[in-house]
């Protein structure tokens, strides 16, 4: 784990292994550890690059608002930073996946390969981005448990949460340890994002989309559409899994990216 500066913030980052660069971004809001089971089976073939992203784990926080795009430029600084030349694989889970799009607009030279696990590509509804803008208010004032309360029901299977699997509970203590300001910097990112639809056809890396069958936040028929949009992109559905498929069953999901990165995938 080290802590480096890219400019005005510093991020902390998880970064082993050797070979192609495979850069792990987290949703929200959470930080690199949803990806412990990625960094253990991984980097035995991969250089896994695992930041807290700004507001998040044990990164910088800034107030206001943290948008897709400056969390995209964030992460190509930090690529510079660790001296990054060869072209990554992006793997963005949920938020990770809404700056995935942005990485793609605004780096692409940077990109060899592209990940996208539960997520979406629509922007926010106005009534939901004013949700997302209340949501943030009330976080500032009473804290980031505002989050974690309305979220964790959402984010598992069922079975996962009926037998207390140890990551639901996990999950709750990184909500719980992101700091408010964080949170409602995300919020506010996030209701701003622009709808990405449109230009998933100009997609022109390898791509594969993956999502857990129970994913109650990013359902698989519109990741199936997204899919569909994205010239030539593979599709890997994750059974007993929901939005945080790569933390639920992280060997379904190891072995697809095995599969995708070597070009073996069908
Ligand atoms: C996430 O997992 O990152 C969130 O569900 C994204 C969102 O709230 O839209």
């Amino acid at each position: 784990m080290s802590r480096i500066s890219i400019g005005e913030i510093s991020l902390n980052v998880v970064e082993e292994g050797q070979g192609t660069p495979l850069l792990l971004v987290h949703g929200f809001p959470l930080d690199h550890r949803m990806w412990l089971g990625q960094i253990a089976g991984l980097t035995d073939s991969y250089r896994v690059i695992a930041p807290d992203l700004r507001g998040f784990g044990q990164s910088d926080v800034t107030p206001g608002t943290a948008t897709m795009e400056q969390h995209a430029d964030d992460l190509a600084k930090l690529l510079d930073t660790l001296g990054v030349t060869e072209p990554i694989a992006f793997c963005g889970l949920s938020m990770g996946g809404y700056i995935a799009w942005q990485f793609f607009a605004r780096h692409r030279q940077k990109l060899g390969k592209l990940i996208l696990c539960d997520t979406r590509a629509i922007a926010d509804s106005p009534d939901a981005a004013k949700g997302r803008m209340a949501t943030a208010d009330k976080v500032i004032k009473e804290g980031s448990q505002v989050v974690a309360e309305a979220m964790l029901g959402k984010l598992f299977a069922p079975a996962a949460i009926e037998r207390k699997a140890e990551f639901v509970e996990s999950t709750r203590q990184v909500m719980l340890g992101t700091k408010p300001e964080g949170v409602a910097a995300a919020l506010r990112g996030m209701a701003a994002r622009v709808d990405f639809t449109s230009r998933l056809a100009s997609i022109d890396v390898p791509t594969l989309v993956l999502c857990g069958t129970s994913d109650a936040i990013a359902p698989l028929a519109e990741m199936q559409g997204i899919a569909a949009a994205i010239p030539g992109a593979k599709f890997a559905e994750i059974p007993d899994a929901g939005h945080m498929a790569p933390l639920e069953q992280p060997a379904a999901v190891n072995d697809r990216l095995r599969k995708f990165l070597a070009g073996t995938l069908v």
